[in-house]
């Protein structure tokens, strides 16, 4: 067993460190080597039970993101009261790995308590959000350091000529929504860079994506033209894993347009979703690596890439499980490191990708 230096300075017994790998194979550093942060989302209740785990966390990230505490149904039992436990608890994790958080989600459509939406229909939808905003961003203010401020803006089949998705926030505000949570955003803590994300962006080879590039263009420029705090576009990146990849010239330009606009690119909720790919695990895992590769060695190669979040670290945490089961009903393996926190040849892709920037 090798007792790496995070796992000694979180105190962790040597039992629970990492075993010791042919070459030491650290995200966090191989990212930081080429001018990235590398992190993963995370479930407070992981990390605290799970020590093996949590050593595997201390020792490849260097940026936490909160995967379901920092949401509205988390943190707003109801109007009056906020509970900011578990957001605490990813917090506190955060502070032993001594890495900042990025948070995720002031804006969603979904995870919205029924009293909230209820309100939002009968109320003051805008105290309401911007009370929400300037409670939980100053609250993390030096630790959260950069938001999804508005998760998921775009969805085209709801056929507005902007493109915006008729979400509570939409309904209740129009398109002034997303300028009122930055600019709150922005007032609460200056600092903290303020990004949209939103999934659909990644592949050159499928039309509503494509198209939903352009509408995300749209969106981003009238923002920005208007003055309105916006730092970051944020690629979901969840990956398919019955597709070929096809992250090419399509995927530069567009990266570039976004970069030419003064915004940084983050990408923050990496996985490859391995539902329906066939093959036996070695092939699976040797697929899922190439999709990682080709992904992240094509955003990389990006100056304005800053962020390369994954939704979980090791496949023992990842809710793939509930939502894209695999009809065979085999564990779905859709995270860089396995079920027993082995490395996968995913794991392996994503340090030698990080690499491949410094020599573009
Ligand atoms: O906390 C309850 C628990 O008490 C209960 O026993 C359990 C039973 O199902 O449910 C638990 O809550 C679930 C929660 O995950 C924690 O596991 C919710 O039902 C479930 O809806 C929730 O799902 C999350 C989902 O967002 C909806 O908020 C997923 O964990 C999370 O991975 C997923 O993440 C989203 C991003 O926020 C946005 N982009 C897509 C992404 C999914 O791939």
């Amino acid at each position: 067993m090798k007792l790496t230096r995070r796992a000694v300075a979180a105190g962790l017994p040597l039992a629970i460190a990492q075993p010791a790998l042919a070459a030491p194979l650290r995200l966090g550093e191989a990212a930081a080597r080429a001018g990235l942060r590398y992190g993963t989302a995370i479930e407070p209740q992981t990390v605290e039970n799970d020590p093996a785990f949590a050593a595997l966390v201390l020792d490849q990230c260097d940026l936490i993101t909160p995967e379901n505490a920092l949401k509205w149904n988390a943190l707003r039992p109801d109007r009056n009261h906020f509970d900011f436990a578990a957001a605490d608890r990813v917090a506190a994790f955060a502070r032993r790995a001594r890495a900042p958080m990025h948070g995720h989600t002031l804006v969603w459509h979904e995870a919205i308590p029924d009293w909230a939406i209820h309100e939002l229909k009968t109320g003051d939808p805008r105290a309401l959000l911007v009370d929400h905003i300037t409670t939980v961003v100053r609250r993390y203010a030096g630790r959260v350091v950069s938001w999804d401020v508005i998760n998921e803006p775009v969805e085209r089949n709801d056929r507005r000529p902007d493109g915006l998705r008729k979400s509570p926030w939409f309904e209740a505000l129009g398109p002034d929504y997303l300028e009122i949570a930055l600019r709150a955003a922005h007032a609460a803590d200056p600092k903290a860079r303020l990004a949209i994300a939103d999934y659909g962006l990644e592949y050159d080879d499928i039309g509503w994506m494509v198209e939903k590039r352009g509408t995300m263009l749209d969106l981003l420029r009238g923002l920005k033209s208007r003055g309105v705090p916006l730092h970051a576009l944020a690629l979901q990146g969840h990956l398919l894993g019955d597709h070929p990849p096809a992250f090419g010239a399509g995927l530069s330009q567009f990266l570039r347009q976004v970069a030419a606009l003064g915004l940084a690119i983050y990408v923050t909720e990496l996985d490859v979703n391995d539902q329906h790919m066939a093959g036996d695990i070695a092939q699976r895992d040797r697929s899922v690596a190439e999709i990682y590769a080709a992904f992240v060695r094509a955003v990389a190669t990006e100056p304005a890439t800053q962020i390369v979040v994954t939704w979980g670290l090791a496949d023992r945490y990842t809710s793939k499980v509930d939502f894209f089961p695999r009809p065979d009903g085999k564990p779905v393996r859709p995270l860089p490191f396995d079920a027993d926190l082995r490395p996968k040849p995913a794991a392996q892709a994503l340090a030698d990708a990080f690499a491949s920037r410094r020599r573009s």
